[in-house]
């Protein structure tokens, strides 16, 4: 990840340094024009944006890392998701999505970082979100595979899809197809880092048009 981060974050600021750079230069001209404020204003403006872009790519990467010290501990999980759901209860209903759960009965606890998980649930839920604009329906369910001795949990919508060609890159940082300032493109590869180190599994069906599934699997506490 450390490479397309440094990649990030360098395009946004190698913009800046020119824009600024070309800022000092008409000032040191001297002479000072009316259209040459209003192209400072524009120029400002790029500056302000990729500043922005930047500070969020970083603040992303510090949450992450910061919670990366995890407090491990047993989890419900079923408690976890009814959290996750309370959580995004209030936009789940601006945006007209009902939500069904499923959750399993007797299923055992698993092994881990609580805050971890749950920043995992939300992300899948609030990209379940984005791709149901429209309303539609959220599906949540957890169950027991005894034979695998691993806690699945599906996250489910009947949204936009994902495209067969996109499929595959969707659990790469910095991948994204939403407009700029709405995705970075940073939720999905947080999820995949996180999953695995619960040495756990996560994986994406989806049809374009019909819907998305993401279901993970987290070995249960031994
Ligand atoms: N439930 C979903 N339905 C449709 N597309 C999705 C869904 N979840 C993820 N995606 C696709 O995967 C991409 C990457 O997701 P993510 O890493 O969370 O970044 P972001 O949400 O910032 O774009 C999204 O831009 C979108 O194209
Ligand atoms: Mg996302």
């Amino acid at each position: 990840m450390a490479a397309s981060v440094v990649h990030e974050i360098n395009n946004p600021l190698a913009g800046i340094l020119n824009y600024v750079r070309l800022m000092i230069k008409i000032l040191k001209r001297g002479v000072f024009e009316q259209e040459q404020a209003q192209k400072f204003q524009g120029y400002l403006s790029l500056v302000e944006r990729e500043t922005d872009r930047c500070s969020k790519i970083v603040s992303n990467l510090l949450a992450f890392s910061r919670k990366s010290k995890m407090e491990s501990g047993e989890i419900v999980i079923n408690d976890l998701l009814e959290k996750c759901i309370m959580l995004s209860q209030h936009k789940l209903t601006l945006q007209n999505i009902k939500i069904r759960t499923d959750l399993g009965a007797d299923i055992p606890m698993v092994w881990g970082g609580f805050n971890q998980i749950q920043q995992c649930i939300i992300n899948l839920i609030f990209n379940a979100i984005d791709a149901m604009p429209e309303g539609g329906v959220l599906t949540i369910v957890s169950s027991h595979d005894p034979k695998l001795n691993v806690v699945e949990i599906r996250v489910e919508d009947n949204g936009c899809g994902i495209s067969k060609e996109d499929l595959p890159n969707i659990f790469d940082p910095f991948f994204t197809t939403k407009i700029e300032g709405k995705g970075l493109g940073l939720g999905l590869s947080t999820v995949f880092g996180i999953i695995d180190r619960h040495k756990g599994t996560i994986a994406a069906y989806s049809e374009s048009g019909k819907g998305t599934v993401f279901t993970m699997k987290i070995p249960v506490k031994r």
